[in-house]
């Protein structure tokens, strides 16, 4: 099974165009940021223990974050109907990307590409200070760039660590956690430029999920 890893600072659209590969290629797709608030929500000791790091914009531990990742792994994988992975905010560190390696390893799974969504901090702050997110099944909406349809306007919900001073924050654990895995996965870096429109990143991830899939995996 072909996996496909989006990296990129908060805002710069890697939920929005993981929801694409869904709904225009039945991929699955695992974001590590969603499995955590679902805990937080569940109430379980898990989430009691990461919402005040997820609220604040810290890192939650890599060994959390790793046995979630063996778990979700292991079963999406086995639904053979599906072509391909998104992993969305996974991984992180360095130390996570060394744990995905070893499982993609004895799972036989294929790396196919890491998807580098660039963005900058203004841009990132404009962004997520318009976003709404559908409480229903975490869709994600923008109040100018992609408003929500009517009948989603009830259950519409702004994350708790949406606001500007807090998307700072994590930008500045984004430069200094995660930028550097691009040096790790430097031989499978396809660049997208976060610029553009909605739907014009779309056409770039067509092309990128053709031409991967067409080199046969
Ligand atoms: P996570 O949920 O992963 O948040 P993030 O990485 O900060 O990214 P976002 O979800 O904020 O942004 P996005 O890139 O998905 O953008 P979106 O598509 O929504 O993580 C949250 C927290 O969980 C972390 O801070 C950490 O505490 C913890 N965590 C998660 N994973 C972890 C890990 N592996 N290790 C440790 N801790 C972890 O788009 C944003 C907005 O822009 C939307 O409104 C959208 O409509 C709009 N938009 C999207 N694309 C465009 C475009 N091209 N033009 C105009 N508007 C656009």
């Amino acid at each position: 099974m072909d996996l496909f890893i989006f990296l990129g600072p908060a805002g710069s659209g890697k939920g929005t165009q993981a929801q694409y590969l869904i709904s225009s290629f039945n991929f699955s797709h695992i974001s590590t940021g969603d499995l955590l608030r679902a805990e937080v929500k569940s109430g379980s000791e898990m989430g009691k223990n990461v919402q005040s790091i997820i609220t604040k914009g810290d890192l939650v531990p890599d060994k959390i974050i790793i046995a979630i990742i063996k778990g979700h792994l292991s079963e999406v994988s086995k639904d053979t109907s599906i072509p391909g992975i998104v992993f969305d905010g996974f991984p992180r560190t360095i130390d996570q990307a060394m744990a995905l390696d070893s499982l993609i390893k004895s799972m036989s799974l294929n790396l196919k590409a890491l998807v580098q969504f660039d963005l900058s901090l203004e841009d990132s702050i404009i962004r997520i200070s318009g976003r709404q997110v559908d409480s229903r099944n975490n869709k994600v909406y923008h109040k100018v760039f992609n408003p929500a349809p009517k009948d989603a306007h009830p259950y519409l919900v702004q994350r708790d660590d949406d606001s500007e001073e807090k998307v700072r924050y994590r930008f500045e654990v984004f430069q200094k956690e995660t930028a550097p895995l691009i040096l790790h996965y430097r031989s499978i870096i396809y660049q997208i430029d976060c610029s553009k429109s909605i739907a014009d990143i779309h056409e770039q991830m067509d092309q990128l999920v053709q031409s991967e899939i067409a080199l046969g995996g």
